[in-house]
């Protein structure tokens, strides 16, 4: 069977681990294939919260295998920490449950160093990063000079590639950062330490593995970290993380042809969010805003920084379904959009007098567009307890009518909460 792909629908934190705990109950495996801990996913089962950063987020179900594929940079420290956190929780009980590729790099604790001292560096004009090593980690890998999850298990490499890797960057840290470099010998001694902790996770060939599940008929789904408006390509660029966050990704992260992929789901809010530095056309700087990050509790899985809050943008969630190939949609926190005499919806930008209705690919453009908002009426119910569409108050179905008429994918899902029972289903495409 083929898989089914979920990704992330605008800058981030749309509740993918939401939607792919959800999806995991009926699947046999979830894999994350690109970015590393910047992501936060969090899993509300019976009101308890987990906050996954690197765990695939099918691990809460026992009989659910989770693979972290060559894709993903690996911060292996905070790993092994997610997997105490996790087993102390009663989860991961069987090793076997966990497999990471030996072909996924290694994100180790200079690359945090980096990250720190270039943010620094850019003072005023900063990317706003989740400060974990995840540019310096990529460019380690683009120009050949990573360190990988397989050299962890082979002493002599290890030692010779740390002391190469943090010739390097200490050179960089001192003498262009001003900043405190890395010892190799300790850094060394450490991570052979957290190779044992992390050898009974170890996998040669998790193409391979995904592969045998697909070909025998097994749920496969991939899990996108990030947004797609924070993809290194096509996103708000410099302002966006350093993979590739689109759905392409999950075959070329796990090693897997697009013949493999049956499903897009984009993951999508009924407002927009946006962590970090860059254009974000619709943001609200004001009441509204602000009540919108209350209520939707929108500080940060990873970093606790409050997230930038706006009206739902759909020239740049049309600009997600274009890049993605997205076959349909999950429309999630309806539920915080309650409350409000009226709501807006961005259809079209408006750039010194002329409308847009495609997003603009360029940075600075997008930086200059007002957004053009409609305006609807608003629903003040609580939501969060109902169980049938049927159940939405008037005004809350007109809102999903009109978003159905401006794009041209089937929303499929729409959640009213955080946890498990909130989710309501409008086509159960998941079972067919
Ligand atoms: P992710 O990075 O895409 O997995 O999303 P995050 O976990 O960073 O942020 C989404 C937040 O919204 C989490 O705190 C979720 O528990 C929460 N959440 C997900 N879906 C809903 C929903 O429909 N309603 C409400 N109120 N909260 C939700
Ligand atoms: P999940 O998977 C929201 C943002 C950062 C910053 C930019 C670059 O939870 O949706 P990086 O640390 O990747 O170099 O930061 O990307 N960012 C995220 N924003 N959700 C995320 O992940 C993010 N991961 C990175 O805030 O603007
Ligand atoms: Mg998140």
């Amino acid at each position: 069977m083929p898989g089914f792909v979920v990704v992330g629908a605008q800058w981030g934190d749309e509740g993918k681990g939401k939607l792919v705990d959800v999806f995991a109950e009926k699947s046999d495996l979830v894999v994350r294939y690109q970015g590393g801990a910047n992501a936060g996913h969090t899993l509300v089962v019976n009101g308890k919260k987990t906050v996954l950063h690197l765990i695939p987020s099918g691990i809460l179900h026992p009989k659910t295998q989770c693979v972290i594929a060559p894709g993903v940079v690996v911060d292996v420290f905070g790993l092994v920490n997610e997997i105490k956190m996790v087993k102390a929780n009663g989860y991961l009980r069987d090793p076997s449950q966990l497999k990471v590729s030996d072909n996924a790099t290694l994100l180790l604790p200079y690359h945090k160093l980096l990250d720190a001292a270039r943010e620094k560096d850019l003072a005023e004009g900063k990317i706003g990063t989740t400060g974990k090593g995840i540019g310096p980690a990529y460019e380690d890998r683009a120009s050949r000079r990573a360190l990988l999850m397989a050299d962890l298990f082979e002493p002599e490499t290890l030692k010779a590639k740390l002391e190469f890797a943090i010739g390097e960057k200490n050179h960089l840290l001192k003498n262009m950062y001003q900043t405190e470099g890395t010892d190799p010998v300790a850094l060394t001694q450490e991570l052979l330490e957290i190779a044992r902790e992390l050898a009974p996770y170890r996998c040669d060939d998790t193409s391979l593995f995904v592969d045998k599940y697909l070909k025998e008929n097994g749920r496969v789904i991939f899990e996108g970290a990030q947004g797609a408006m924070l993809d290194n390509f096509h996103g708000s660029y410099p302002f966006v993380t350093s993979s590739s966050t689109v759905a392409g990704s999950a075959c070329t992260g796990t090693g897997l042809g697009p013949s493999r992929i049956k499903t897009v789901t984009g993951v999508f809010k009924a407002y927009t969010t946006r962590v970090g530095t860059g254009p974000f056309p619709t943001e609200l700087d004001n009441e509204i805003g602000a009540k919108i990050r209350a209520e939707g509790h929108e500080f940060g899985a990873t970093t606790g920084r409050p997230r930038r809050c706006g009206w739902l943008d759909l020239v740049a969630l049309r600009y997600a379904i274009r890049i993605n190939g997205m076959t349909n949609l999950a429309l999630m926190k309806l539920d915080i959009l309650s409350g409000h005499d009226h709501v807006g919806i961005c259809n079209a930008y408006n750039l010194n007098g002329q409308t847009l209705t495609e997003l603009p690919p360029s940075t600075q453009t997008l930086s200059r567009v007002e957004p053009v908002i409609e305006w609807l009426p608003g629903w003040k119910e609580d939501i969060s307890q109902i169980t049938e569409m049927t159940q939405l108050p008037p005004a809350a179905k007109a809102y999903i009518e009109y978003l159905k008429t401006h794009i041209d994918v089937p929303i499929e899902i729409v959640s009213v909460g955080p946890g498990r029972e909130q989710t309501l289903w409008i086509r159960p495409f998941f079972e067919g």
